[in-house]
């Protein structure tokens, strides 16, 4: 993945174009950055994808309890209930309304290159948080920070790997399910590479139903029981749910159909929130693979280097660790969310 360091000190290009009060200038490779040596209250728009998951409150909140007017900040905070249209709608709006930063957590990769366009004539900067976009020109969007999907999809896989060996259960045949995030989304589109990676090295590996359950709890609870019906409950060993939310909506499912989630069938889940800490220490999940949401401190700390003329990182992925039965009650009272 690129890294490329992002500048906004004075070598960067000459001023483009002054909007406001803010001095706006683009760096050599085009990303604009805004500069204000000066006290002053920072403008952020953020376009949130919506309130899908638990991960999702966890993340509005880590922006709202930071850009506060008594930190300096003006927060203009969209919730786009999932709909692209809305957080693009969002984007226009803040351009109009002349903010200092645009945050974006895009709701999937594509369809995002015009109205980036309209922010870069404006000359307003835009920072990518959590999920990534895939456009024509990289230029278009100053930096971005979360998680590595792709990474957290195969760290699923390393975990099974170990916890199949542990049991002398490698040679076994498996039939694994899928129930996947909002389809197009970079949290989906890497953890379905991650696990169709693992089958595609596994001959014994079968991947017997694929479902998107939208990353919301009911969603999963839908396609598990929409999956039970299609395979059979007897025939299902793993289920590989993209997030927390949808594998406690499957448990549901799982119970109602008379089967022990953890036991009878062996569950692995992405972001490690509290509630799938509870349900490990009950036995119920077998694996976490940590996706985390604290990006509001992270971005703050992006803008203010910005401000004080300092360099980012393009590309900031956060850390991120795997969990499990064996560590989840010593962790939980050290988990932020
Ligand atoms: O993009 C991050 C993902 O989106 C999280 O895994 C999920 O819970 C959220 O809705």
């Amino acid at each position: 993945m690129k890294k490329l360091l992002v500048t906004a000190s004075i070598i960067a290009l000459a001023l483009l174009s002054f909007t406001g009060c803010n001095k706006k200038t683009e760096t050599k490779s085009g990303e604009v950055v805004s500069r204000q040596t000066s006290n002053r209250t920072i403008k952020v728009g953020y376009a949130q994808v919506g309130h899908e998951s638990a991960w999702r409150t966890a993340n509005s909140s880590s922006f709202k309890t930071t850009m506060t007017p008594a930190n300096g900040y003006d927060l203009i905070y969209i919730d786009a209930d999932g709909n692209q249209e809305v957080q693009i709608a969002a984007i226009r709006d803040f351009i109009a309304q002349n903010v200092d930063y645009i945050v974006v957590a895009p709701v999937i990769e594509t369809g995002w290159d015009e109205v980036l366009k309209e922010a870069k004539a404006a000359a307003i900067p835009v920072i990518l948080s959590d999920r990534q976009m895939k456009l024509e020109d990289d230029s278009l969007y100053l930096c971005w920070v979360g998680g590595n999907f792709l990474k957290e999809g195969r760290d699923g896989v390393k975990w099974l790997e170990g916890y199949l060996d542990g049991k002398g259960l490698s040679n076994e045949d498996l039939n694994i399910v899928d129930i996947q995030g909002t389809l197009g989304a970079s949290a989906q589109v890497g953890r379905t590479q991650g696990i169709e990676e693992g089958i595609q090295s596994h001959p014994n590996w079968n991947l017997i139903a694929q479902k998107s359950g939208d990353f919301r709890k009911d969603g999963g609870k839908k396609a598990m029981e929409e999956i039970i019906k299609e395979v059979g409950i007897n025939k299902i060993n793993v289920l590989f749910a993209e997030n927390d939310d949808m594998a406690l909506g499957a448990i549901e499912a799982i119970k109602a159909a008379g089967k022990k989630p953890g036991e009878d069938i062996i569950i692995i889940t992405f972001d490690a929130g509290h509630d799938v800490f509870l349900s490990m220490i009950a036995g119920e999940i077998n694996c976490a693979c940590e996706c985390n949401p604290l990006h509001g401190p992270r971005i703050a700390e992006i803008i203010k280097t910005l401000e004080n003329g300092g360099s980012v990182e393009k590309i900031q992925y956060v850390d991120e660790a795997v969990f499990d039965q064996s560590n989840a009650a010593a962790i939980l009272p050290t988990r932020q969310y």
